[in-house]
């Protein structure tokens, strides 16, 4: 699969599967992203032999509803001045299983589909990897802004990690024990250095950060910063890869089989979006780089080929 494309399932068809996710259960790999078609909200793929395997569209416009004790907004679609009910913004949906409620949880971004100003978290849970999600509503978490977000467990508790402040602050929610609400604000970083996108790694003990500039859909530069843990002090960031991280944006990192660090990124609106600056969310591609961390210090590898 070559950086930047648009990759195909086994049956030929795209790959709708933005800003997501992995989860690696019972011996299987899935990958959950945004679907911006029709009425999907958010695509389950599975890895089989010969490449990626379009499961279900796990959330979507008509997706079950049900309140938890959260008080949220449980809106899937919008209703405007004239009476129409438009789609909402779903994005960065990250999928996480919890162990003890035996449920798949997802955490997300959501936006009211008319502006950008909701800046809310949602959640939704399912028993499968990939079945019908149940969506639980749009909050934000301790009455904070929540826009990119992602998932991060250490030391067997899980964290959701969102950007505050009109985008200025990242913070670090400690989730409750059955992931469905934030318990406590554990850390605050990188203030006013405006960082989104951010994707965690683990390794040898260190925690390794990336996260994007603040510039939309367009490409900009990268930067990791390292720590000994997601409630520790975190290294001052640091430039990673070229000024638009090759054309890409960071969805989330992984380890591979042998314990190598892909960079999974989104090239949005496809290769040319920076000279047509015409945006066109159905021509985003995929990019993963190989990342070289040695604890201290990590670099992103280019490369044509994405690195698996
Ligand atoms: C990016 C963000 C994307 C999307 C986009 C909208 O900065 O990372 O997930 O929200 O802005 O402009």
């Amino acid at each position: 699969m070559k950086n930047g494309e648009k990759w195909l399932d086994i049956d030929g068809n795209p790959i709708e599967a933005h800003g997501g996710c992995r989860l690696y259960h019972e011996g299987k790999l899935y990958w959950y992203g945004e679907d911006r078609r029709g009425d999907n909200y958010v695509s389950c793929y599975v890895l089989e032999k010969n490449g990626w395997k379009f499961l279900n569209s796990v959330l979507t416009t008509n997706s079950k509803t049900q309140a938890t004790r959260v008080v949220a907004n449980l809106d899937l679609r919008k209703e405007i001045s004239n009476g129409d009910k438009i789609r909402v913004i779903i994005e960065r949906p990250k999928v996480v299983y919890n162990k003890k409620t035996k449920k798949f949880v997802m955490w997300m971004h959501y936006e009211n589909g008319v502006d950008r100003q909701d800046a809310c978290a949602a959640v939704a849970t399912c028993d499968t990897p990939y079945g019908d999600f149940v969506y639980h509503g749009a909050f934000n978490p301790m009455g904070h802004h929540s826009r990119d977000c992602t998932l991060f467990e250490q030391n067997g508790k899980m964290y959701f990690i969102s950007s505050a402040r009109r985008n200025a602050d990242l913070h670090v929610y400690l989730l409750q024990d059955d992931y469905l609400n934030v318990a406590r604000l554990v850390n605050v970083l990188f203030s006013n250095e405006k960082r989104e996108a951010p994707a965690f790694v683990e390794k040898d003990g260190k925690v390794l950060l990336i996260t994007s500039g603040c510039t939309g859909w367009y490409p900009n530069q990268a930067t990791f910063s390292v720590a000994d843990s997601i409630t520790g002090d975190f290294t001052v960031n640091e430039n990673l890869g070229d000024e638009t991280t090759y054309l890409s944006q960071s969805a989330f990192l992984y380890k591979n089989e042998k314990g190598e660090i892909v960079f999974f990124g989104d090239r949005w609106g496809g290769g040319d979006l920076l000279q047509t600056r015409e945006f066109d969310y159905t021509k985003s591609g995929y990019c993963a780089y190989k990342v070289e961390f040695d604890g201290e210090t990590a670099k992103l590898v280019y490369s044509d080929e994405a690195f698996c």
